[in-house]
């Protein structure tokens, strides 16, 4: 993507910023090579979400689940951050507060170096223990056992630590997601069909505080009209140039 130049409206609120979230989804790792949900050669095309990303799921067939996750993990592990995740990462330098909220069980976010991170369903690289709550690293759990969830020495049987459908988010995590989103000044979405919710609600809650609202999507969302700014290009190559365009918006820095 050639250099982008921001509109005088979306530079001047760009300039002024102060409180940054980034809120991502399955797209934002598409060029690290991990499939999204939705869409064209998405996962939920040629796998159903009930029969794998569910509690009833993983109760009736939880070799099936495990096993899932198990091929999951292993290309989030074999998959390296792309320019996506290292922009977002870079735009703490650039504001006082970042938070990136991610509805991403990769770790991808971290590796690139996002220091300040809310995982809104969970994260594929722990497992934990369905009875006693216990965690452990996913990979040393599928080491022990890849084919079934092994057990976790109190007994009961370990689970990806992900965020299934019909289950509650981490209260804590989607209280302070709130939060920001409420008190933001940019709202960056990168990467997701904005059709889950709660998830979802964050970009309503950031567009009626009055954030300035920029979106990161090759296909456009239910959220597409009330931007400030849309970029229609993949992640990987639109946000370097729009990190890039933030920081020259940015200088010098106001006194
Ligand atoms: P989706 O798969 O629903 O949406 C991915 C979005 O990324 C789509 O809107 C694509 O157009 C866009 N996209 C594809 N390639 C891209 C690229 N290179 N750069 C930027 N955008 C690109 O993924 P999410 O919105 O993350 O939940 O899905 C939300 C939740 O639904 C997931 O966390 C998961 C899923 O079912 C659970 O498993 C609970």
């Amino acid at each position: 993507m050639s250099r982008l130049q921001l509109s005088e409206a979306v530079r001047e609120r760009v300039r002024a910023a102060e409180r940054v979230v980034v809120f991502s989804g399955a797209g934002v790792s598409r060029e690290s090579g991990l499939d999204t949900f939705r869409g064209a050669g998405g996962l939920w095309e040629r796998m159903r979400p009930e029969e794998l990303a569910t509690p009833e799921a993983f109760r009736a067939d939880p070799g099936k689940v495990w096993r899932w996750y198990a091929w999951r993990y292993q290309q989030a592990a074999e998959a390296a951050p792309n320019p996506a995740h290292a922009a977002i990462a870079r735009l703490e330098t650039l504001f006082p507060f970042v938070m990136v909220v991610t509805q991403n069980v990769d770790g991808l976010h971290q590796r690139a170096g996002s220091q300040s991170l809310l995982e809104l369903h969970g994260t594929i690289t722990r497992a934990v223990c369905e009875r006693c709550g216990s965690g452990r690293d996913m990979g040393e759990a599928i080491a022990e056992s890849s084919e079934r969830p092994p057990l976790c020495s109190c007994g009961g049987r370990l689970r990806p630590a992900v965020v299934w459908f019909g289950e509650v988010l981490p209260h804590e995590t989607l209280v302070l997601a709130y939060e920001e989103a409420t008190f933001c000044d940019l709202f960056i979405s990168v990467g997701t069909s904005a059709v889950v919710y709660p998830a979802a609600g964050l970009i309503e809650l950031a567009h009626q505080a009055g954030a300035c609202l920029i979106e990161v999507n090759p296909e456009p969302t239910p959220f597409s009209h009330v931007m400030d700014l849309r970029l229609a290009d993949p992640a990987g190559e639109a946000l370097p140039a729009l990190v890039d365009a933030i920081e020259r918006s940015r200088w010098p820095p106001t006194t």
